[in-house]
């Protein structure tokens, strides 16, 4: 049996451990830093088809995991925590030589861990370096855990398709471009990598609940056609780009020829069954198999029950392919579906 950390966005962490005892057949979990990290086992399961069968179909709140191969209690003394560490390290053996190596240390808050992120991979660097393996930041063949929480420290070496995300505890990190319209704009780029659909693949898309303009302007770069229906007003920047129509109306109020868009996004804050209920009465302008991305907002506080209700709303014109809170979700999941 393998005990593994698994972490979720703040908040969320009950959900994604209600999840994986229902998955798990005889997991033991436990909560690490309230709300957002957990340990859990693989129960009854085979390791290797445990995580065969998480990657197949993933978990809604859990982030990121990864497998514990070494606990140890943690003092806080930089001594220990070197000879912990290196200790660690080099027990890798053969899984470093020649082989690309990120190391990402995380800590939960008042932890007696002594070093930040950068001074703990510094502490295991040159153990790799010795064992014929190549420190990198991205890219690699294996990542290396490392987490201290106040009274342990949890390390581990895995494939980075096994975490579920190959950054540190699934904290995707996108450059913040000089003139990004909103934050929300990182909510597109994370689902365009989790759900691997590169948008430029699209040619026109609708944009429902659209200002000030995030979303649009992601797809503007992406060289797509944007309309953009919001009553509010769009950035400044983006109203005279030629790609662009910005329709100042309710959704609930608009129409267009069917087949038109062969992508849909929607992030409208607004009630999520009405949402649901105006994104289904506009399938029909998008084409068969278009594919949609959409928000969904979780305001009832059962986070189950809510995303159940919608997905079936959503089910009687779209195929659902998947359900995922990313990072730069906050009260919400983000939903990928493609026209029926
Ligand atoms: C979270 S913001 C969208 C942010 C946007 N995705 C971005 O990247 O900048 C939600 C937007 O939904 C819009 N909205 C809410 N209800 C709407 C409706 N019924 N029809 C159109 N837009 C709506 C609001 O005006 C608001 O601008």
């Amino acid at each position: 049996m393998i005990t593994y950390v698994g972490t979720a966005n703040p908040g969320f962490s009950p959900y994604a451990m209600e999840e994986l005892r229902r998955r798990i057949r005889g997991t033991k979990v436990s909560g690490l830093a309230p709300g957002e990290t957990f340990s859990f086992t693989s129960g009854d399961h085979d390791p290797e088809a445990l995580l065969t069968e998480l990657r197949r179909k993933e978990p809604i709140f859990l982030r990121h995991l990864f497998p514990v191969e070494a606990e140890n209690e943690l003092t806080g003394s930089p001594e220990q925590t070197d000879e912990l560490l290196q200790a660690y390290a080099a027990t890798l053996g053969n899984r470093a030589q020649g082989k690309k190596i990120a190391i990402q240390v995380r800590k939960e808050q008042n932890s007696p861990f002594p070093y930040t992120s950068a001074e703990g991979r510094d502490v295991i660097a040159p153990v790799i370096k010795e064992l014929g393996g190549e420190v990198v930041a991205r890219e690699a063949d294996w990542i290396v855990s490392v987490y201290a929480t106040k009274k342990k420290l949890y390390l581990g070496c895995s494939l980075p398709r096994d975490n579920l995300s190959d950054w540190p505890g699934g904290a995707v990190r996108f450059r913040k471009d000089e003139g990004l319209i909103s934050r929300a704009a990182f909510k597109l780029l994370e689902a365009e990598r989790a759900f691997n659909l590169p948008l430029d693949r699209f040619s026109n898309a609708l944009d429902l609940g659209a200002a000030p303009g995030g979303w649009t302007s992601v797809l503007l770069e992406r060289g797509l056609k944007v309309t953009a229906v919001d009553p509010a007003e769009m950035d400044p920047s983006l109203e005279l780009h030629p790609s662009l129509r910005h329709i100042r109306r309710n959704a609930a109020d608009v129409s267009f020829a069917p087949g038109t868009f062969d992508l849909m996004v929607c992030d409208m804050s607004w009630d999520p069954h009405h949402t649901a209920r105006i994104v289904s009465e506009l399938a029909h302008v998008l084409s068969a198999g278009a594919t949609g991305i959409i928000t969904l907002k979780l305001m009832y506080r059962k986070p189950f029950q809510s995303i159940q209700d919608l997905m079936e709303d959503y089910s009687h014109e779209f195929d659902i392919r998947k359900v995922k809170q990313l990072f730069h979700n906050r009260e919400e999941v983000t939903m990928w579906v493609k026209r029926k």
